[in-house]
């Protein structure tokens, strides 16, 4: 299998954006632009915003996730949501471990791990976030880092359980900095990343995963990136919150 075989998947990451009404809007305004996708389009949106995306993308090809998950079916976790929350309100995808939340809420390769569970234990296609720290690149451990996140948060995941994920390459120095990894740095490591499912799970599933690039993809630069063999779409941070420049980079995933 090569990449023109693979499923290529744009997904939005609105992170800590948009009121209801605002979601709505962007919504409606992205519909129209992206019908014609040849390729997955998925929004994740804040908790507040589920139920309003699930409702207004009702009839068109944009799936909804959600951006976390806690590991348990149910308990006292104040401020935590379920994966079977999210699952029975209809939300198909969960990003999780997210760069973010290992800088800022303790996220460790650990909790990865045991949310990846519970979002495949509830039936939702999980978007499982890696990549190195800039200090980490600079020493040379880019590699280890994204092999060692991987092979934690996959423990326990079976071959068939694998269809269900997409991994997405996000450097972490690249992330809403405006510094894009050049597109060949982001194919070198996606596919590093493909070599380690591979040894894990065989080439014919490794060959079949939707490995995206995530970090500053924007409506200028996505084509190049998406160009690579090993990219096979993108996690959209700021360019994910105006409908032109998203649908800009899933028409360039389509081609
Ligand atoms: P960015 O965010 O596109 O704003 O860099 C990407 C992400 O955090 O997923």
């Amino acid at each position: 299998m090569n990449k023109a075989k693979r499923q290529a998947v744009i997904a939005g990451n609105w992170k800590m954006n948009k009121t209801r009404p605002e979601a709505k809007a962007l919504i409606e305004e992205l519909k129209p632009l992206v019908k014609d996708a040849d390729c997955g389009v998925v929004i994740c949106v804040p908790y507040t915003n589920l139920e309003t995306a699930l409702e207004a993308v009702k009839g068109s090809n944009i799936k909804v996730g959600a951006e976390n998950c806690h590991w348990a079916k149910s308990g006292a976790f104040t401020g935590e949501i379920s994966a079977d929350m999210l699952a029975e309100m209809g939300v198909e995808y969960v990003v999780i471990g997210h760069s973010e939340r290992r800088q800022y809420f303790g996220e460790t390769d650990q909790t990865v791990n045991k949310r990846v569970r519970a979002a495949l234990d509830a039936g939702l296609r999980v978007i499982l976030c890696v990549g190195e720290l800039l200090e980490q690149r600079e020493q040379g451990i880019t590699e280890e880092i994204c092999a060692m996140q991987t092979k934690v948060a996959l423990g326990g995941v079976t071959k068939e359980e694998l269809s269900r994920i997409i991994i997405a390459y996000e450097p972490v120095w690249a992330i809403g900095t405006g510094k894009t990894a050049t597109a060949e740095q982001a194919d070198e490591v996606n596919g590093f990343i493909r070599g380690v499912v591979a040894k894990l799970y065989g080439e014919e599933a490794a060959q079949a995963l939707t490995v995206q690039y995530g970090g500053s993809m924007n409506a200028k630069n996505a084509e190049e990136l998406l160009g690579k063999e090993h990219v096979d779409g993108g996690l959209i941070g700021g360019a994910s919150l105006k409908a032109e420049d998203f649908s800009v980079i899933v028409k360039a995933a389509s081609r």
